[in-house]
């Protein structure tokens, strides 16, 4: 399988070469079949025989800074606040919501998720929901920890607030008895008032945060060196989420420069230091009605973010905000700033870290697009699965732009299995290629053809990676194993197919939700794009993001192929009367078989 997806993406003689190291590998007493039996012998000794080493490889040892390239956000509706109280209010309200959220997954009753689309009606694995708020990426040398309190516990029951780059500490429980939302609401304004006092201002330590892995372990041991220091930080890696209250960024407020201000807060000018990334949920609530959140990616995936921002906005506009006058507040103690001790070293890594922020603030091309010509119901009708359809409009997409397809991510959900995360669905096809080539020089009945061979492989495959037979985890698997056999690497790992394998140029992802709200991410390499999809019955919306310091790509472009190419799909589906029912088996079929095979 590993070769039919990069045959036709790497030269015919590099891949000749990638064939024999291939047959090699797989050779019968071969290195393949050690480290096969190897991984079966781990696969009998844990619950799930690739989550570690795919947690390592996915999150924990990228060194990349975390805003842009690792951290995605969900992109709330815009509010219209009258003034900051009326954001406050709305900041209590959120707040009261994730304290009712938390109640429910502390109290288990979260109902168990079943898989929907394409063999749907599974039971989920919800493990990830029990990382949403007692979880902490703790930044190492070489690689960080996914640092887990226990669920439930009572220390952890307070949030930070970052208001103007400070930090206080908002005590959710006082005296045994649970913060009301009027209470929140006063502590919130309490905070705002404190953070405008500038005599007690402290340095924004929260940019340090959006540095590199490495940079951020290294600059945090300088400062754990100070006991200040060592209790502020202490304190923020056991709250359960962190609200920044932002102030209005400036910038125009649009679908775009709201995404922006999520991914990188506007660099360190604007809210780019009010931030703490390491935190897996961070909301934010601009005082201009820019609200959302930014998340640590590795405790769970964007499908649990949406379940969990989704009962948050039904929340919002279903429950009256319950403003009635609080008992408590007279007995409320004043939030904790929390303090720095810096030095002229400190210093220099602050003012470090703010100049790659700000770099990396430069270089993001994003583009938020809103595709209004026909939605999911449309591809639904010519009885193709959107998704695929979606992935093979990108892949037409990226061809216009490129002449070329190339290594292509699609995270697959693999929650059908305990712990289960994530596996790829190679979108670059040979048939799809074999589509965007005919695309161009071919007549409409071949195209409508190759349309067909292009939905149904990339289908197929969807249901081979959702059902745990796709090849990136099974091969991760076989290359940690011969790492900790501390063997000579095999050849199959150094290869070059298998470096291009692993760079996406395009890694996309579908996010959909059934409120109004949108998920965006940034490219995971210098000349790549990041693609975020949210199919709706009648639009699908994009969000496009790439680096300006590429000459590869241009965010712009990219969406404006795809807008053309979606609309040419359309009408070759409309010109072609009748769908070829003859196609459409071969999905099921595959499906029938894995299932057939003992899968789940
Ligand atoms: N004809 C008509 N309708 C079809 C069809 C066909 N041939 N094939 C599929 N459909 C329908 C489905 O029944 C489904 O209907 P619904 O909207 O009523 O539920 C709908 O179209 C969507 O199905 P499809 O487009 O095939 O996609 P999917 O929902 O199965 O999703 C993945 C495919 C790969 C996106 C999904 O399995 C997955 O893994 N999602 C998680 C991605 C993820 O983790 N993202 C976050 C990463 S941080």
């Amino acid at each position: 399988m590993y070769l039919s997806c990069m045959k036709h993406l790497v030269k015919e003689e590099q891949y000749q070469k990638t064939k024999a190291i291939v047959v090699k590998f797989g050779e019968p007493g071969g290195t393949g079949e050690l480290l096969q039996k190897k991984l079966l012998e781990r696969s009998d000794k844990t619950y799930n025989w690739v989550y570690d080493y795919w947690l390592e490889d996915m999150y924990l040892n990228q060194r990349l800074a975390l805003p842009v390239n690792s951290n995605p956000a969900m992109v709330f509706p815009k509010q219209n606040f009258k003034d900051r109280k009326d954001s406050l209010r709305f900041a209590a309200h959120l707040i009261t919501g994730v304290l009712e959220y938390k109640e429910r997954i502390d109290t288990r009753v979260l109902p168990v998720d079943f898989a929907r689309g394409q063999l749907a009606g599974t039971p989920l694995c919800m493990k990830q929901y029990y990382r949403l708020f007692n979880t902490y990426r703790l930044p190492g040398h070489k690689r960080d920890t996914l640092v887990i309190h226990k669920p439930g516990s009572t220390e952890q029951e307070y949030i930070i607030v970052a208001c103007k780059n400070q930090f206080f500490v908002l005590d959710l429980v006082v005296n045994k008895k649970k913060l009301k939302e009027m209470d929140i609401l006063t502590q919130l304004e309490k905070i705002v008032k404190m953070a405008e006092n500038s005599e007690e201002r402290q340095p924004p330590f929260g940019l340090l945060t959006s540095d590199g892995r490495t940079e951020w372990a290294q600059a945090r041991e300088v400062l754990i060196k100070d006991s200040v220091n060592r209790e502020s930080l202490a304190v923020i890696e056991k709250c359960l989420c962190v609200l920044c209250l932002d102030n209005p960024s400036g910038m125009e407020v649009g679908d775009t420069s709201r995404a922006l201000l999520m991914l990188h807060g506007g660099g360190h000018e604007k809210m780019g230091a009010n931030r703490w990334y390491d935190k897996p949920m961070q909301f934010i609530v601009g005082e201009d009605g820019v609200c959302g959140t930014v998340c640590e990616h590795s405790p769970f995936e964007g499908i649990v973010l949406v379940a969990c921002t989704e009962y948050l906005m039904k929340f919002m506009t279903g429950s009256p905000s319950k403003m009635g006058r609080a008992t408590s507040v007279s007995e409320l103690p004043t939030p904790a700033r929390l303090l720095w001790k810096t030095t002229p070293h400190i210093q220099g890594l602050l003012k470090a870290s703010a100049e790659r922020l700000q770099r990396l603030v430069r270089d993001l091309d994003m583009d938020v697009h809103k595709f209004e010509v026909y939605g999911k119901e449309f591809i639904k009708k010519q009885k193709m699965s959107p998704d695929a359809y979606i992935q093979v409009a990108l892949q037409l997409a990226f061809y216009r732009c490129n002449g070329r397809l190339v290594s292509t991510y699609e995270s697959a959900s693999i929650r059908r299995f305990h712990e289960g995360r994530v596996d790829n669905i190679r979108s670059a096809t040979s048939e799809a290629l074999a589509f965007v080539k005919a695309m161009t020089d071919q007549k409409d009945s071949e195209k409508m053809k190759r349309l067909w061979d292009a939905i149904n492989a990339q289908t197929n495959y969807t249901i081979t990676a959702i059902t745990g037979l796709g090849i990136d985890n099974h091969l991760l698997g076989l290359r940690e194993i011969a790492q900790e056999l501390k063997m000579e690497m095999p050849e199959i790992f150094t290869d070059e197919t298998y470096v291009a394998s692993n760079q996406f140029i395009l890694s996309t992802s579908q996010v959909p939700t059934t409120v109004e709200m949108f998920c965006c991410y940034g490219p995971v390499v210098p000349n790549g794009y990041g693609c975020c999809y949210n199919p709706q019955s009648d639009h699908l919306l994009f969000s496009v993001t790439s680096f300006h310091g590429s000459t590869e790509t241009c965010s712009a472009v990219f969406i404006k192929a795809l807008d053309e190419g979606l609309v040419e799909m359309r009408d070759l589906c409309r010109k072609s009367n009748k769908p070829q029912s003859s196609a459409a088996p071969a999905a099921s079929k595959v499906a029938e078989n894995n299932q057939g095979a003992g899968i789940n």
